[in-house]
């Protein structure tokens, strides 16, 4: 029902706030420039994207990108098996967990929870999937059905499946949402893998299915590669996977560029993923990637000038970016680090550490162009030169504590605080003490 009304009515109401803006300019600036009232102009302006509905987008809608994912993939045979209409052994709640996916208890009846609680759910049998699949529970995973029937004909995925996980609330994978923390236990290469058919992607990669799906299975729980379809480099030089750590999608108000290597604006990235990588149906446009020496995948794909009828993204991109710019970065449980250490830590963030030259407080990454070279930083190009700006940028440090799993920098290359901080001390000759080091780490997991 909410999908029908935001597909059909969200172009409608952009345009009144476009016409309610208009108006305002004409009736609501005095001859001497002074805003006289802003009478219901708020108002207007809210509901041209509304933070509940690009709550409800980023949780629930898929932009039509089951026909990619089923009509193509058929990814929801593999899910179902072959007891349901689909291939194979089906994929059991139990195999889903352990994939990393997450399950929404809030979107659970009383009698599932308390089978789950009791240890009386089946948690091997593919039906139990299709039961939580059907009850809308799956994160980021989308149902379509005909009738009442409890097999998908088709499945989608949403924003959620690599930007939010649960809290446990009930049991490992199954709980209350926590929006735009990254789910660095999904193994997304590896749902994707199960697909029976991976054929845009031999397409795009010019690759057979058994070196595409070598190729998924490559990027491991909590990492995806957001640009493998564009410019086909699976790998880096020294063989490892050329998939990044899942970013953050909290506490992103403020800040100019997005993704480890500052692609764009949340919209831009927004509708990037959404048609290119979601494949919603959609529009997106960037003729920085119509390159081919850069972007050879791109040319044979064709999507940096992807135009899709209807449009099922760009009405939605409004209400999505307000509701990303709402999640405030999670703050760190009071126990979790050394409160004396971290007020000292902060003194060498900001002064011998010179950390806050490029990590600015409060938003911690700087304000303007917040973009370096590798060199910079002191690491290799490889994945700033997948970018168009062949950059890093700096990373905002709130809430790292929720993404302490994976490691830090775009690829997880330091596994602790402790080997970033020693990068920098060796890499800026900082020439930090033991104890300054150890100060510095406590303020980091205090940020
Ligand atoms: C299959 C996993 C996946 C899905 C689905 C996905 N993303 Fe992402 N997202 C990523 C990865 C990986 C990156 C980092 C890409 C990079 O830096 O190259 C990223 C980056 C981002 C960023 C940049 C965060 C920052 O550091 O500034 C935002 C914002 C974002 N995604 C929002 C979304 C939204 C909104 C959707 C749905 C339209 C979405 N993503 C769908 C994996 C995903
Ligand atoms: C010249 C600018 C610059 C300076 C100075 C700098 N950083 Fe960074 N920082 C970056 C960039 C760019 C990245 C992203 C690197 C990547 O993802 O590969 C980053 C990433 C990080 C990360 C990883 C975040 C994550 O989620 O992966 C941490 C932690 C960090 N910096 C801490 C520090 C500390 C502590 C200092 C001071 C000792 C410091 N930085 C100094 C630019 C800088």
């Amino acid at each position: 029902m909410y999908r029908r009304f935001v597909v059909v009515v969200a172009p409608l109401v952009m345009l009144s706030a476009v016409y309610a803006c208009t108006r305002m300019g004409a009736a609501g600036v005095s001859q001497d420039g002074t805003v006289r009232s802003q009478g219901n102009s708020a108002g207007e302006i809210a509901r041209a994207g509304t933070v509940d509905e690009g709550k409800a987008i980023f949780r629930d809608d898929t932009f039509g990108d089951e026909y990619f994912w089923s009509d193509t993939l058929e990814l929801h045979r593999a899910i179902a098996g072959d007891k349901h209409g689909g291939v194979g052994p089906g994929l059991t709640p139990r195999q889903a967990l352990a994939a990393g996916l997450k399950v929404d208890m809030e979107r659970l009846d009383r009698a599932t929870i308390e089978a789950i609680r009791g240890g009386k759910a089946n948690l091997d049998d593919p039906a139990t999937t299709l039961a939580l699949l059907k009850a809308g529970a799956v994160v980021g995973v989308k149902g379509f059905y005909n009738g009442a029937g409890m097999d998908p004909t088709r499945v989608g995925i949403t924003c959620a499946i690599c930007h939010s996980t649960v809290n446990d609330g009930l049991t490992k994978g199954i709980g209350s949402r926590l929006d735009g923390w990254p789910n660095r236990d999904l193994n997304i290469g590896a749902v994707i893998a199960m697909a029976p058919k991976l054929t845009p992607y031999e397409t795009a990669l010019q690759l057979d299915a058994e070196a595409i799906r070598k190729v998924l299975k490559s990027w491991g729980p909590g990492r995806y590669d957001a640009e493998v379809n564009n410019d086909g480099k699976a790998f880096r030089p020294d063989g490892k996977t050329g998939a990044t750590l899942l970013p953050a999608a909290f506490g992103l108000a403020g800040i100019n560029l997005h993704t480890y290597t500052g692609w764009g604006s949340v919209p831009h990235w927004n509708a990037y993923v959404a048609v290119t990588q979601m494949h919603g149906k959609g529009t997106f446009f960037d003729p920085r990637m119509n390159n081919p020496a850069k972007y050879p995948a791109a040319q044979r794909t064709h999507s940096y000038d992807v135009r899709n009828s209807p449009d099922m993204v760009t009405p939605k991109l409004a209400s999505l970016q307000q509701y990303q710019l709402s999640i405030v970065a999670p703050t760190p449980p009071s126990n979790s680090y050394d409160h004396a250490a971290a007020s000292r830590g902060k003194t060498v963030f900001e002064s011998q550490a010179k950390c806050a030259r490029c990590h600015v407080p409060p938003l911690f990454t700087e304000p303007g162009y917040p973009m370096h070279t590798a060199e910079e930083i002191g690491i290799d190009d490889f994945q700033a030169k997948r970018s168009p700006d062949e950059r890093y940028r700096t990373t905002p440090l709130k809430g790292l504590f929720v993404r302490m799993k994976g490691g830090f920098y775009h690829d997880g290359r330091f596994a602790t605080l402790e080997d970033v901080v020693a990068h920098y001390d060796a890499h800026f000759k900082l020439g930090l003490t033991p104890a300054q080091k150890h100060d510095l780490v406590e303020y980091l997991k205090s940020l």
